[in-house]
């Protein structure tokens, strides 16, 4: 079976990708920041013996090398950047949060990177050789000109973030492209989540089982694109 690397594993769309990809039999390495107090996570590790559990925190570099160094080599076949931050103070111009906005460019821009860099021979050296890496519609500069900025709110921290995720990772699937690896951004809806909140369109089953079908599909096929848990294309 595949092995998955997933991020943020302990709560939200990450536990759902642990759930349905355990139930799938697939190896999962299950990523969260403070796994001693991830309850569901450790509960869902001990039924599966596929589910392994370990401790990461993308936005800190020592971190990520240990992890890496721990993993020793071994192939990840999809490498999942889930993990992710929404600040929500300081949205307005006037009273921009400089500190809210590192922050995000930290974990939701440098993490993916840093364990992109971490993990490249992982990656590598598995079958299916793919990156996948949780955006967001809010990234999408179609969508401001749209006029979504009333609907979505401001959120200057978190749509930047994505965005420059977006265009990281566009260039990074045409720098990896010789080396036969994948990388596709993907928008998972509004979804009942912490972040998400309870009024979200989305329960996680159903996000994360329109996700699985989108990287289930050809690898090559979707590198460097854009595409939302139903499979459609999203505008940049
Ligand atoms: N929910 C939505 O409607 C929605 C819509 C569009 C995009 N997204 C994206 O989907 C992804 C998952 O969101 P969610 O709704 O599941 O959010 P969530 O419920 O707030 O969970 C976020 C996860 O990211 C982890 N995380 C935060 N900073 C981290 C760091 N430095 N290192 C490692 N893990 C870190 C959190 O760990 P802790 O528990 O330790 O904080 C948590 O596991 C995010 O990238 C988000 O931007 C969500």
């Amino acid at each position: 079976m595949p092995t998955v690397l997933i991020t943020g594993a302990n709560r939200g769309l990450g536990l759902e990708f642990v759930r349905q990809y355990a139930a799938a039999g697939w190896d999962i390495v299950a990523t969260a920041r403070q796994p001693e107090s991830a309850r569901e996570l450790r509960h869902i590790a001990s039924d599966h013996s596929n589910v392994s559990l370990r401790e990461l925190n993308i936005a800190n570099d020592e971190s990520v090398q240990d992890f890496a160094d721990e993993l020793d080599g071994k192939p990840i076949d999809v490498l999942l950047h889930n993990s992710g931050i929404y600040p929500r103070e300081g949205q307005t111009i006037g009273q921009i949060d400089y500190h809210g906005w590192q922050n995000a460019i930290e974990t939701n821009l440098f993490g993916p990177i840093r364990l992109t860099e971490a993990l490249l021979e992982n990656v590598a050296a598995s079958e299916r050789k793919q990156i996948a890496a949780i955006s967001t519609s809010m990234a999408s500069l179609r969508g401001v000109q749209g006029g979504s900025v009333g609907m979505a709110g401001t959120s200057y921290q978190y749509r930047t973030s994505k965005t420059a995720l977006n265009m990281a990772f566009s260039i990074l699937a045409k720098e990896l492209e010789p080396r036969a690896i994948s990388v596709v951004m993907i928008d998972p809806g509004w979804v009942k989540t912490d972040m998400g909140g309870s009024h979200a369109q989305l329960t996680p089953e159903q996000s994360i089982t329109g996700i699985r079908q989108v990287l289930a599909g050809d690898p090559k096929e979707i590198s460097g694109k854009f595409i939302g848990y139903d499979g459609v294309v999203r505008p940049w």
